[in-house]
């Protein structure tokens, strides 16, 4: 924020202090949060005791330990950076804002290489045509007028609560499962929340565990092996481990039968975001996005617009669609970082820019799984 004129007295500080924050609520929805750099003074961001100040109740609201003084030095400087480019954008960017968060102490490069792990191997790359667009899209003959204006499948209890990948380039299986979870509870009206570390153990036909993978090639190990096992049954474990079910039959270690089964499913057609809006509106829908932007890292609410280019390296799962106050249309988009996350760990990303790859390549690479009643 632009460094404050000296003030006179008490009141007329009250008084700036009151302008400055109902021009903030004017700007974005609701937008300074608890232990977000907006609202801070360009005094604490460069007093040194405020920013070991801000450092330290960092590593205490985020139970931060360190193994030495040099690394939390090394932190210290990685933050402060972080903390820069964080007030830097939230002065150029207008309809969403960047905040501390749990990534505060990691530098960009430290968080691309570990939070992601989209593969997008034979599906994509935007170069080649793909052959995808010729299979069946269920959704097509959709009329789009008919469509709701805004869609959100968290409101009709079909979205788990936000789960973490942690250090594990897992997001292809997160993104798979909260899709799986959403068409198996619109179609029996029971929301599960389901294996990730199944689909990382044991889907391994072209996903490769914690170094990435693909949602389609985890949709179709679903399909072909009975289904998934419940999250309960088959806890995630953050690391690639055996895979405990077998084919053999009476086996000790393998967990009871499958809980959620699926039909197959289909390719939504590329870049087409009307496509993608009519297959939103029938069931959530797992997306590709490139995530690896510096802003991504520290998103903190509001319609994101990035910047961001379209190199896919992420899987995500989108949840809903609406339109913002400030009519901003956006896609609702359930992330796997916590709920400490963007809001409570979901992105609202914007929509109808134009550009038909979509936003951050969100229009891309989107498939759904389908289910028979
Ligand atoms: C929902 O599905 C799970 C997994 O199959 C099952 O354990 C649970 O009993 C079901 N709940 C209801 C209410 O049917």
């Amino acid at each position: 924020m632009a460094a404050p004129p000296p003030v006179k007295n008490l009141s007329l500080t009250l008084l700036l202090l009151m302008l400055f924050v109902c021009s903030c609520l004017a700007l974005a929805d609701h937008r300074p949060s608890e232990f977000s750099i907006v609202g801070y003074s360009e005094d604490d961001l460069t007093s040194h005791d405020k920013l070991i100040e801000l450092f330290e109740r960092f590593m205490a609201k985020y139970k931060k330990a360190y193994s030495s003084f040099e690394e939390k030095l090394k932190r210290f400087e990685v933050f402060k950076d972080n903390l820069n480019h964080i007030d830097d954008q939230n002065k150029k960017v207008s309809s969403y804002w960047l905040g501390l968060n749990e990534f505060a102490d990691l530098t960009h490069d430290e968080f691309k290489s570990t939070y992601l792990g989209l593969s997008p191997a034979r599906r994509n790359s935007g170069d080649d045509s793909g052959d995808e667009d010729g299979g069946v899209f269920r959704y097509d003959d959709v009329d789009v007028s008919s469509l709701p204006k805004e869609v959100d499948w968290r409101k009709k209890n079909a979205v788990t609560d936000v789960k973490n990948q942690g250090q594990c380039g897992s997001c292809w299986a997160f993104s798979t499962v909260a899709a799986v979870e959403g068409i198996n509870a619109i179609v029996t009206g029971n929301l599960t929340s389901l294996s990730e570390q199944e689909l990382i153990d044991c889907s391994t036909d072209g996903n490769n565990g914690c170094n990435g993978g693909l949602m389609d090639y985890a949709f179709s190990y679903i399909a072909a092996n009975g289904g998934l096992h419940t999250e309960e049954s088959y806890p995630y474990l953050m690391e690639e481990g055996t895979c405990r079910r077998s084919s053999s039959e009476g086996d000790d270690d393998e967990p009871a039968a499958a809980a959620v089964t699926i039909s197959g499913y289909e390719d939504v057609p590329r870049n087409n975001e009307q496509a993608l809006i009519k297959a939103l509106a029938h069931q959530p829908v797992s997306v590709a996005i490139e995530a690896s932007g510096r802003n991504f890292q520290f998103y903190s609410g509001g319609v994101f617009d990035g910047p961001c280019g379209t190199r896919l390296d992420h899987g995500v799962t989108a949840v809903g669609y609406g339109t913002a106050t400030k009519g901003h249309d956006y896609i609702i988009v359930k992330n796997s970082w916590g709920s400490h996350w963007g809001e409570k760990g979901y992105i609202r990303m914007r929509r109808g820019t134009s550009k038909h790859e979509g936003l951050c390549g969100i229009n891309k690479m989107a498939s759904y799984p389908t289910k028979n009643a």
